[in-house]
């Protein structure tokens, strides 16, 4: 009996990390997209620093998912390094822009939020066909 029963919450957990997890890379780079969206809309409004500072850590998780995925450009060792730095360098300024609004900097977060849509460029105009 208590074996089912721990049986049940793995398996229950395990539907819960599913559904959190975006299935492929499109729909991961759609989140951070979607999410990045709304943190530009309010990045000046330091009202909504909490919520801002949230939303970064969404856009975080968003990019860690796309940084599990590799596209299928990435097709050998080195252009798969390359994305794995790049996804890297997003996740890092996705973490200080966090910082940025915990810390009610919001000249800094719009910097950083400048910086994210030239990454999103380059890794576009690499990877992206
Ligand atoms: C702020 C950063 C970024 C944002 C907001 C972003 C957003 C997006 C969006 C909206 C799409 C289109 C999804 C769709 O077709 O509906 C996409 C696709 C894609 N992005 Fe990004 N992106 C970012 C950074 C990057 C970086 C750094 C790379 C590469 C290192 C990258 C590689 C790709 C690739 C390969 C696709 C095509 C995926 C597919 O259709 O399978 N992106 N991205």
């Amino acid at each position: 009996m208590k074996f089912k029963i721990q049986m049940m919450v793995l398996l229950l957990s395990a539907t819960a990390f599913a559904q959190l997890q975006p299935a492929s890379l499109k729909s991961a780079m759609k989140d951070m997209s979607t999410t990045l969206k709304t943190i530009t809309s309010q990045a000046a409004d330091a009202t909504k620093n909490q919520s801002s500072a949230v939303l970064a850590g969404k856009f975080v998780q968003a990019a860690e998912a796309s940084k599990a995925f590799f596209p299928s450009s990435a097709n050998d060792p080195t252009s798969k390094t390359k994305y794995t730095e790049m996804m890297d360098l997003v996740i890092a300024r996705g973490n200080e822009l966090q910082m940025a609004f915990q810390s009610n900097d919001n000249t800094k977060a719009t910097a950083l939020l400048n910086q994210l849509v030239q990454d999103k460029k380059d890794g576009h105009s690499q990877f992206r066909q």
